[in-house]
């Protein structure tokens, strides 16, 4: 059965970034009323500003400040009296390398992607008890299934984030409580144009990159029909679970697609430069500040 979004209240953390606002303008399409949840309020505020429909809010929240997610739940609260999804979907990755990494910047990655979802997620359980039909989605990663060398410490805490998600879905069903994620794979976002121009991980790039709408499509049938998890390209994600039953012959798998992976982060490269999103300057590429 098609979800029915008319009057629905859902927030959505990193709201303001290239998934969370594709997230938000469907979400508004549909009828419902989004909370708009970003570090950075002056884009939530747009965000939220700019959708369809009316109701909305956006708030600038930093997520690995619990005394700030407090707040926002006690705003959310005295605005609608009630909850009816949470998205969990802020996050972060970084192109250090893990053995030059400082210690303050793990825990930072690991922090914002798996331990903020999971006290975000408890700390709003009360709102969303006053949901006839509350749901938490989180969005998670193909990274959170399969090993990437270059950002091992977001594989960490997108592993993680799928594990805490699987049990936490088991225990809430229990409660009345429908959770589940999302794991799309490369996705052309900020996130994925800076892992790019700072020559990140090139083995995302396998296939072009999937767009936050192909996303969002995935959000919308687990809200359709609630499960524990489901993939944007459920292709990609069938070879990485099949490698996964062989984690010993990866070192041997891998290096066959490393050209394939540097030639597509290549063609992305100059797809942002056409677009106007990517410049080379003496040699490095960088990105051209949006409006
Ligand atoms: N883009 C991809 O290739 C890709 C692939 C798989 C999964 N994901 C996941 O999708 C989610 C959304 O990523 P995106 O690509 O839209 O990234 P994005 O960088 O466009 O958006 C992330 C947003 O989070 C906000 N944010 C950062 N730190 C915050 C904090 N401390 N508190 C509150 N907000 C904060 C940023 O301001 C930004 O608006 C992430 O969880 C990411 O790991 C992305």
């Amino acid at each position: 059965m098609n979800y029915d979004f008319r009057d629905k209240v859902i927030a959505v953390t990193g709201g303001a970034g290239g998934i969370g606002s594709a997230m938000c303008r469907r979400f508004a399409f549909g009828g419902a009323r989004c909370v708009v949840v970003d570090i950075d309020e002056i884009r939530a505020v747009r965000v939220a500003g700019e959708l369809p429909g009316s109701g909305h809010v956006g708030i600038g929240c930093d997520l690995m400040d619990w005394g700030q997610v407090e707040r926002l739940f006690q705003q959310v609260d005295a605005a609608f009296g009630r909850l009816d999804v949470l998205v969990n979907n802020v996050g972060m990755t970084s192109t250090e390398r893990f053995d030059v990494r400082d210690i303050p910047s793990i825990e930072r990655e690991v922090g914002l992607n798996l331990v903020s979802p999971l006290v975000t997620t408890r700390l709003a359980i009360p709102l969303l008890r006053g949901s006839r039909d509350p749901r938490v989605i989180s969005t998670v990663s193909l990274a959170g299934i399969f090993p990437q060398a270059e950002t091992s410490v977001y594989c960490a805490s997108k592993f993680g984030l799928r594990g805490a998600m699987l049990s936490i879905g088991l225990d809430l069903r229990e409660k009345g409580i429908l959770a589940g994620s999302v794991l799309p794979s490369a996705t052309d976002t900020p996130m994925l144009r800076l892992e790019a121009v700072e020559g990140g991980n090139s083995m995302q790039f396998q296939e072009p990159p999937q767009q936050p709408s192909d996303v969002v499509s995935a959000v919308v049938s687990m809200l359709d029909k609630p499960r524990l998890e489901a993939y944007a390209r459920p292709r990609e994600s069938l070879s990485a679970r099949l490698a996964m039953l062989v984690p010993n012959l990866l070192p041997k798998i891998l290096p066959l697609f490393r050209k394939r992976g540097d030639r597509g982060m290549a063609r992305y490269l100059e797809d942002l430069e056409r677009r106007g999103l990517a410049r080379r300057t003496d040699g490095r590429w960088e990105l051209v500040a949006e409006r």
